[in-house]
């Protein structure tokens, strides 16, 4: 049976797009039931309108324990047995991350330990690696639990840091990486 599986996105949602390839091409054995999506008009939210997923966009406003709780209604009348944070940069409430414990995975641009934690997200973490002189960086998919960055590691890829490189550069080689470790952790766990 498919595993229903919900996508958490904040930006570009390149990673959701590499699941959403995972799910059509019958790779990932599962349906994406809901997009959600931290702010309105990002290109990940456009990616779920134009594959036809079904999208909701936070309310901030509304205070984010109220909107959490809203999302976590619709995600258990959905059934979801995986959430999965692609590029989701807002830090889950406790009670969140509790009501979903062992449900929720993210993808997080760094060998952690390394360059993880409150404040590194996005082109930080490659700026860091890279003022750090460090000679290899990579990705890691983790469960979540109630620290940032912190919960069990279930993978990860690791990618040279070239003598050449700038934050954009390393940037584009991990998310390449990211977009092939991401849908493999997927399917192994809907499998
Ligand atoms: C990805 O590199 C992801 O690992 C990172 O944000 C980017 C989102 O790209 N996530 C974090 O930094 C979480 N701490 P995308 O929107 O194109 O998938």
């Amino acid at each position: 049976m498919k595993k229903h599986i919900a996508v958490f996105v904040s930006g570009s949602g390149s990673n959701f797009q590499s699941i959403i390839d995972g799910v059509n091409n019958k790779e990932i054995n599962a349906e994406i039931m809901l997009c959600v999506a931290s702010k309105a008009g990002t290109l990940g939210e456009q990616r779920a309108i134009d594959n036809g997923i079904a999208t909701t966009v936070m309310d901030k406003s509304l205070g984010l324990e109220n909107e959490f709780g809203r999302v976590a209604e619709m995600l258990t009348r959905l059934n979801v047995d995986y959430i999965i944070l692609a590029g989701f940069l807002t830090i889950l409430p406790f009670s969140f991350v509790r009501k979903f414990k062992n449900k929720i995975i993210n993808i997080h641009p760094s060998l952690i330990p390394k360059f993880s934690g409150d404040g590194f997200y996005g082109m930080r973490v490659h700026e860091a690696v890279i003022t750090a002189g460090e000679t290899e960086s990579g990705c890691t998919v983790h469960f979540v639990d109630e620290g940032i960055d912190t919960g069990d590691i279930i993978d990860k890829a690791i990618v040279a840091v070239l003598p050449s490189d700038t934050p954009e550069t390393l940037q584009q080689r991990v998310l390449k990486e990211e977009h092939r470790l991401l849908p493999k952790v997927v399917k192994m766990l809907c499998d």
